[in-house]
C-alpha cells in the first residue's frame, strides 16, 4: 500500500436490488484512510454507513469502483487471500453482534483465532476483563443483556490484535459508564498504532476521533 494508506476507496458504488427497485446505497465514494487514523463515520439512518463498513471489511463486493485494504486491490485478490485478510488484518464489531448462540462468551471471543492455531485462552480472558465481563465468561449469549453482548463482540474483534478495527455503533447499547470504558479502550489501541474506523452517533466518541467522515444518501461529504 502506498503513502501509508491502509484503506483506499476509488469511486466506489454499491447498489442493492430490492425487487424491481435499485437502492443506491453508496455512490462514487472516494476515501483514503492512513495507517493509525481514528475515523468516525456519521450520517442518518439508511445513509449507507454499514454498507461502507462492510465493503471496507471485505464482507461484500462493490458494484463498481476499486477498494484496497492493507495491501493490493481486493478485486485482484483471490478468495483465499481475502479470507486471510478478514481473519488477520481486520477486526469487525457488527451492529447486530452476530455472536454464536451455542458457544459461551469466552468461546465466542476465541473464535476468530481458531483458524490461526494460536492459543488465545489467556488473551481472551484479558480482553473480557478489559470490557468488564470477567464474570460472564461461561454464559451463553442468550443469558446476556444487549450491552453485554456488544462488549463480547468488541472483545472478539480484538482477539487477533488486528491492525485495522472496524466497529459499527460499538457503544449503541451501552450505558455511559460502559461506553466510556470502550471509548478509552479504543483510544489506547489507536495510540498503540491500530487504525480505527467506527460508525457512531455518540458525540463523546466522535469528539475523540481524529477525523470525521459524513455520509448523506450514499454520498460522502468530507
Ligand atoms: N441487503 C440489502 N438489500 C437491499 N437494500 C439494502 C440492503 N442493505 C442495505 N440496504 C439499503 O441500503 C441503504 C443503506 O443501508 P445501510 O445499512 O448501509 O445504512 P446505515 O447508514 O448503516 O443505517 P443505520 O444507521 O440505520 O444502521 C438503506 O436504504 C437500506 O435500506
Ligand atoms: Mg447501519
Amino acid at each position: 500500500m502506498n503513502n501509508g494508506k491502509v484503506i483506499s476507496l476509488q469511486k466506489v458504488s454499491k447498489h442493492y436490488q430490492r425487487g424491481a427497485e435499485t437502492v443506491h446505497a453508496l455512490q462514487d465514494v472516494t476515501l483514503d484512510i492512513a495507517q493509525g487514523e481514528y475515523v468516525a463515520i456519521a450520517g442518518h439512518s439508511g445513509s449507507g454507513k454499514t454498507t461502507l463498513l462492510n465493503l471496507i471489511g471485505c464482507l461484500d463486493h462493490p458494484t463498481s469502483g476499486r477498494i484496497a485494504v492493507n495491501g493490493p486491490e481486493i478485486q485482484k485478490a483471490g478468495e483465499k487471500e481475502l479470507t486471510q485478510l478478514r481473519q488477520t488484518a481486520i477486526g469487525f464489531v457488527f451492529q447486530q453482534f452476530f455472536l454464536i448462540p451455542t458457544l459461551t462468551v469466552i468461546e465466542n471471543v476465541q473464535l476468530p483465532a481458531l483458524f490461526t492455531g494460536r492459543k488465545v485462552h489467556e488473551r481472551a480472558k484479558e480482553l473480557l476483563k478489559l470490557v468488564g465481563l470477567s464474570k460472564r465468561m461461561n454464559h451463553l449469549p442468550a443469558q446476556l443483556s444487549g450491552g453485554e453482548m456488544q462488549r463480547v463482540a468488541i472483545a472478539r474483534s480484538l482477539i487477533n490484535s488486528p491492525p485495522i478495527l472496524l466497529a459499527d455503533e460499538p457503544t449503541g447499547n451501552l450505558d455511559s459508564r460502559n461506553a466510556d470504558t470502550i471509548i478509552d479502550l479504543f483510544e489506547t489501541l489507536n495510540r498503540d498504532g491500530m487504525t480505527v474506523v467506527l460508525v457512531t452517533h455518540n458525540l463523546d466518541l466522535v469528539k475523540r476521533c481524529s477525523r470525521r467522515v459524513h455520509i448523506e444518501d450514499g454520498v460522502v461529504k468530507i
